[in-house]
C-alpha cells in the first residue's frame, strides 16, 4: 500500500540507518528505483517536486506510483518535494499522496512557523505526514564564514522550538549539504558538531537531509566520455552520509545521482550505437543503470537493505 512516513521513521531512527527518498520524474525512473527496493527488500519513499508534476503531470505520477505499489507488493510513501505553498500542499494532499514537505526556509521565522503550522493542521486531519524545514541550503557552500555559517545553517534551538509549535513529523536541516552536482569547492565537510546538537535536543524525532548526492566521478566521467561538458561537479562523501544516518537523520534526499546515472547511460548508449533511434534502446538501459544506483544507495550510503 502506500503508507506515510510515520513508522519507516521510527524504526529508521531506532535502527540508526536512514531511508532513501529518490525524485521521480516518469515511468523508468520509477520502476528502477522501485525494482532495486524490491530486491533489497528496503523502505522507500517516492518523491515528487513542483517541477515533476508540472512536467508528467500529478495524475500520471499517482497512477504510475500506484502500478507499482501493486506490481511491487512493496510498502511505499509518496512524498510533495519542496512545497512552497499552502495550495500545492493541499492538492498534494487532497490527490493522494502520504506525505508532504513544506518549504517554508525562505520566509523569516515566524512566518515559516504560521505556513507549515497550516499545512501540518490541514495534512494531519487527513492521515498525511508532514516535512519542515528550517536554515538554508541553497548556497551555503560558500559559507565558509562563521557569521555566515550562523545566518544560513539551522539553528538548533530555533528547531527545537520549530518542531514543538508546528507539530511536524520531520525537520529537514542546513548544515552544509546544497542542490545539484556542484556543492562544494574545496574540501567537502559537513557541520557534523551542529546536526549532533540538533539530534540531542530532539531525540527520537526524524530529521532529513537533502541535497545529498554524492556525484560519483565515474558517472561525471562517463557522462563527459561521450559528449558531455560537467566540469568541478562535487558531491557529499558517502561515509559523511552514513554517519549522518546514525545521528538522527531518517531520510536522505537524492536526484542528482540518477540523473547522471540515467544521463551517462543514455550518453553512452547513443555514442556506441549511432544507428539506434528506438527510445527503449537506449531508456532499457537507462533504467537498469538508475536500479543499479539505487541498490548502492541501499546498501552503501543509506544501510537500510532488509530493513
Ligand atoms: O530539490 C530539487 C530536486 O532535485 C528536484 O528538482 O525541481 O528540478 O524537479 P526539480
Ligand atoms: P541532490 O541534488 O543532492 O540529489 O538533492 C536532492 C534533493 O534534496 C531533493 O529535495
Ligand atoms: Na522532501
Ligand atoms: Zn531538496
Amino acid at each position: 500500500p502506500l503508507v506515510t512516513s510515520k513508522e519507516m521513521f521510527k524504526k529508521a531512527y531506532e535502527g540508526k540507518y536512514a531511508i532513501g527518498a529518490f525524485n521521480v520524474n516518469n515511468m523508468e525512473i520509477i520502476q528502477g528505483i522501485v525494482d532495486a527496493a524490491k530486491e533489497e527488500q528496503a523502505p522507500l519513499i517516492l518523491q515528487v517536486s513542483a517541477g515533476a508534476r508540472k512536467y508528467a503531470k500529478h495524475i500520471y505520477l499517482m497512477k504510475l506510483v500506484e502500478a507499482a505499489v501493486e506490481d511491487s507488493g512493496l510498502p511505499i510513501c509518496l512524498h510533495l518535494d519542496h512545497g512552497e505553498d499552502f495550495e500545492i500542499c493541499k492538492a498534494c494532499i487532497d490527490g493522494g499522496f502520504t506525505s508532504v514537505m513544506i518549504d517554508g526556509s525562505k520566509l523569516p521565522f515566524e512566518e515559516n512557523i504560521a505556513l507549515t503550522k497550516k499545512v501540518v493542521d490541514y495534512a494531519h486531519e487527513r492521515g498525511v505526514t508532514v516535512e519542515g524545514e528550517l536554515g538554508r541550503l541553497a548556497g551555503v557552500e560558500d559559507a565558509v564564514k562563521v557569521s555566515e555559517r550562523e545566518a544560513t545553517y539551522t539553528d538548533p534551538d530555533q528547531a527545537v522550538e520549530f518542531v514543538e509549535r508546528t507539530g511536524v513529523d520531520s525537520l529537514a536541516i542546513a548544515i552544509g549539504t546544497s542542490h545539484g552536482a556542484y556543492k562544494f569547492k574545496g574540501e567537502p565537510t559537513l557541520d557534523f558538531e551542529r546536526l549532533e546538537k540538533i539530534s540531542k535536543m530532539l531525540p527520537g524525532f526524524p530529521l532529513v537531509l537533502h541535497g545529498a548526492s554524492s556525484v560519483l566521478p565515474e558517472f561525471v566521467a562517463k557522462c563527459n566520455q561521450y559528449g558531455g561538458k560537467i566540469q568541478g561537479a562535487q558531491g557529499v562523501p558517502e561515509e559523511m552520509l552514513l554517519k549522518a544516518g546514525q545521528m538522527g537523520v531518517c531520510k536522505i534526499n537524492i536526484d542528482t545521482d540518477l540523473r547522471l546515472a540515467m544521463t551517462a547511460s543514455i550518453r553512452e548508449h547513443l555514442a556506441l550505437h549511432p544507428g539506434d533511434f528506438d527510445p527503449r534502446q537506449y531508456l532499457k538501459p537507462a533504467r537498469e543503470a538508475i536500479k543499479n544506483m539505487v541498490k548502492h544507495k541501499i546498501r552503501n550510503v543509506l544501510n537500510c537493505s532488509g530493513r
